[in-house]
């Protein structure tokens, strides 16, 4: 392959792509409306399918993120889960789980939690359905025909909203873990329509956190990726 050739704007996307990371430790003062506004409209440029744009975007903030922390833990605490999308952990490869292991370790390693402490990892489970402190949520909900090949549409408009609030400083922590409970979100927000894909904590990163500072490697490029002549 030939020398890449490296622009302003390339140079740009290494820091803007590498620079987004999970955050699990936010402070608590919010992102403000025009932000908030600024970051949602760019991520609106995502593309899709025949630009369809099969997403339906809720986020919640102040008391309405306050109420859905409260519906969380007490749907977590009555052991009450609802999916929109069927998850098992037999959906990854064995080298996909020696990858989740690898990550877990780095987790909850950094967090003081023994990798057999079921019970502190539950309890780190429960943590994280107060979004990690992040004072706003947003919620992924796939619209019209129910059907998985739109859940790639809001894949790809997940990844472009993840970018857009790194551009502007804001840290995010994508969580399939708040997808448990679609029905209690639905409920706590109204939404009758959709399928809820995954949630999205957001707000300023706490970077005193050790939390935050976790690296995660990624698989070698020849591992995923073929260049066919
Ligand atoms: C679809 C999706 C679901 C995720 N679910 C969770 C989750 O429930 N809880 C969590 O703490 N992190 C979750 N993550 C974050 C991943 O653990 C993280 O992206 C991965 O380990 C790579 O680390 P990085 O984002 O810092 O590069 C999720 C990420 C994605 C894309």
């Amino acid at each position: 392959m030939n020398h890449p050739a490296h622009t302003e704007l390339s140079a740009h996307a290494e820091k803007l792509i590498r620079g987004r990371r999970a955050t699990r430790a936010f402070r608590p003062e919010p992102v403000p409306e025009e932000t908030m506004r600024a970051i949602f409209s760019l991520a609106a440029a995502a593309p899709s399918n025949s630009n369809a744009q099969p997403w339906q975007v809720e986020v919640a903030s102040g008391p309405a993120r306050d109420r859905l922390a409260a519906a969380l833990r007490e749907a977590h605490a009555a052991g009450r889960t609802s999916v929109d999308f069927p998850y098992s952990d037999d959906l990854y490869s064995p080298v996909q789980q020696e990858r989740r292991a690898a990550f877990g370790g780095r987790l909850y390693g950094t967090l003081g939690i023994g990798f057999d402490d079921h019970a502190a990892r539950a309890a780190y489970d429960a943590e994280s359905l107060r979004f990690y402190g992040a004072p706003h949520v947003a919620f992924l909900f796939v619209s019209g025909e129910d059907n998985a090949r739109l859940a790639a549409d809001v894949g790809a408009y997940m990844q472009t909203l993840l970018l857009a609030m790194t551009a502007y400083g804001v840290a995010s922590c994508p969580q399939g873990l708040l997808s448990f409970h679609a029905d209690d979100v639905r409920a706590e927000l109204g939404v009758t329509t959709g399928k809820l894909l995954v949630g999205i904590s957001f707000g300023y990163a706490d970077d005193t956190a050790p939390v935050n500072h976790i690296s995660t490697g990624r698989a070698a490029l020849g591992e995923t990726t073929t260049f066919h002549d």
